[in-house]
């Protein structure tokens, strides 16, 4: 048997896939290794998100050409995002590299595999119209055995100009309704206790059968009913899709957790327009307002890119006082980095300069961090029930998980196993976590 190695960048849905790449191979001629120096197949799932996820990898590239100049026979495979977005490229300038496939194509990995054991070298970066793989069971090779994503569409229509995602990914497309409760049911036997729904945009989930629609609204009730001793997550929300419906069923089922990440981008209404995100400043506050009003525990996060083409100071401060006013838990934030072929690098100009970009990304950073801190010190005294899913890293006399609301609490035990939910009253935090003791 041949062995293969895989280290993957980028979103849930590159983990994912490479879950799906392994049981691909696993069931072709492959055993899988997570030591690269015994690997005869050497794979990297990559990220296109913004140029500097792009440069890691190019990075990565080096490291393994230096592993194949002292064992000749390793192949060497780009997958995801980057190789579709590069494809014959990626051979051209990167003479290590035997294979490019995109997100669309691992099924045809063993015999593209094959073709370069034959040798040459070969390129699949096809992109399908219906393509979920969802008759695969994934493998969850590097997982804390407690909670897993389930892929539930794949691919993203949206065309926000700056995103090169709907390029790299194609057309959406939602998975069948039976093939996700499967998959989860699979999940249930092996012991996990967390799912996390994905997709680009899961709120425009929707699989049609006969004259039976499911809308992700009709998706979550399903899986919340079919799976009371789960928690069920989800990610991406997206703000002109969210529905009302969707936030009652998080309200009326309890082992659905309270936590939306909703990202906003901009608290610019003109810089929405620009970045063509399909609402307004207005709306994305309304959302806001009824995930408070209907669902008042649940802990809210975002995304957030500053330096868009043609943002001035004044949609910054929009944004500024938009991220203080909503309070939000936590946030990822970025610059803006220009994507080749996006609507954003064809038709508009990269016009902030690298240094305001600079100056306005620290200032969000600088904001958010004092509101995470502020969001843990309200939990102080509070109860929670905690998922948990290991020993924590600082200490071995502490385990660590998660409450519904997505925060870490760590807390002394070694009696505890992961899977354990357990009940933890929250003594203090740090800017990161939150500590406690059981009771
Ligand atoms: N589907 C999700 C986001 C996927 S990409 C959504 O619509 O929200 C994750 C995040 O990367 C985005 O929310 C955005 O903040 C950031 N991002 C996307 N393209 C980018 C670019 N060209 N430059 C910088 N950040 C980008
Ligand atoms: Fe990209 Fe927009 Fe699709 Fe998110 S919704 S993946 S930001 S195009
Ligand atoms: Fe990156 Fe592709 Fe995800 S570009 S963010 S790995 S969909």
């Amino acid at each position: 048997m041949r062995k293969f190695y895989i280290e993957t960048y980028g979103c849930q849905m590159n983990v994912a896939d490479s879950e799906v790449i392994a049981s691909i191979l696993t069931n072709s001629d492959y055993i899988i290794t997570n030591k690269i120096e015994e690997a005869d197949v050497i794979l990297v799932n990559t990220c296109s998100i913004r140029d500097n996820a792009e440069q890691r990898v190019h990075g990565r590239l080096k490291l393994f050409s230096n592993i194949k100049k002292k064992s000749p026979h390793v192949i060497v495979g780009v997958l995801g995002c980057m190789a579709e977005r590069l494809k014959e490229e990626l051979l051209e300038n990167e003479k290590v590299v035997d294979l490019v496939v995109g997100p669309d194509s691992y099924r045809d990995l063993p015999t593209i595999i094959k073709t370069v054991e034959s040798g040459q070298k070969a390129v699949n970066v096809y992109l399908s119209q219906d393509e979920t793989y969802d008759d695969i069971s994934p493998i969850r090779y590097d997982t804390n055995g407690v909670s897993a994503f389930v892929s539930i569409m794949r691919g993203c229509q949206n065309m926000c100009a700056y995103c090169i995602v709907p390029y790299v990914r194609g057309a959406e497309r939602s998975r069948s309704t039976e093939t996700i409760i499967n998959e989860i049911k699979e999940l249930e036997t092996k012991n996990y206790k967390e799912i996390t729904l994905i997709g680009q945009n899961v709120d425009s989930y929707l699989y049609v059968k006969e004259n039976n629609k499911v809308t992700f609204a009709n998706l979550l009730k399903q899986v919340a009913i079919a799976f009371p001793g789960i928690r069920i997550r989800f990610s991406t929300n997206h703000p002109k899709d969210l529905t009302d419906n969707v936030l009652q069923i998080m309200a009326k089922y309890n082992n659905v957790c309270k936590n939306i990440h909703l990202p906003v981008q901009s608290g610019s209404t003109n810089t929405l327009q620009n970045m063509k995100r399909g609402y307004t400043r207005e709306w994305y506050l309304q959302r806001i307002e009824a995930i408070r009003n209907i669902v008042p525990e649940c802990a809210i996060s975002t995304d957030i890119m500053v330096g868009f083409c043609g943002e001035t100071d004044s949609d910054h401060q929009e944004t500024l006082s938009l991220i203080e006013k909503v309070g939000y838990d936590f946030a990822f934030m970025f610059k803006y980095s220009e994507r080749k072929g996006t609507f954003a690098a064809r038709k508009m100009k990269d016009d902030v300069p690298e240094e305001i970009k600079v100056k306005r990304l620290n200032e969000v950073i600088e904001l958010q961090n004092k509101l995470s801190t502020i969001s843990k010190l309200k939990d102080i005294g509070k109860i929670f029930e905690v998922l948990v899913e290991g020993v924590s890293k600082k200490s071995k006399n502490e385990m660590f998980g998660r409450n519904s609301q997505n925060k870490v609490v760590v807390f002394p035990s070694t009696v505890n196993i992961p899977g354990d939910l357990v009940k933890v009253e929250i003594t203090k935090c740090t800017s990161a976590t939150l500590i406690g003791k059981l009771i």
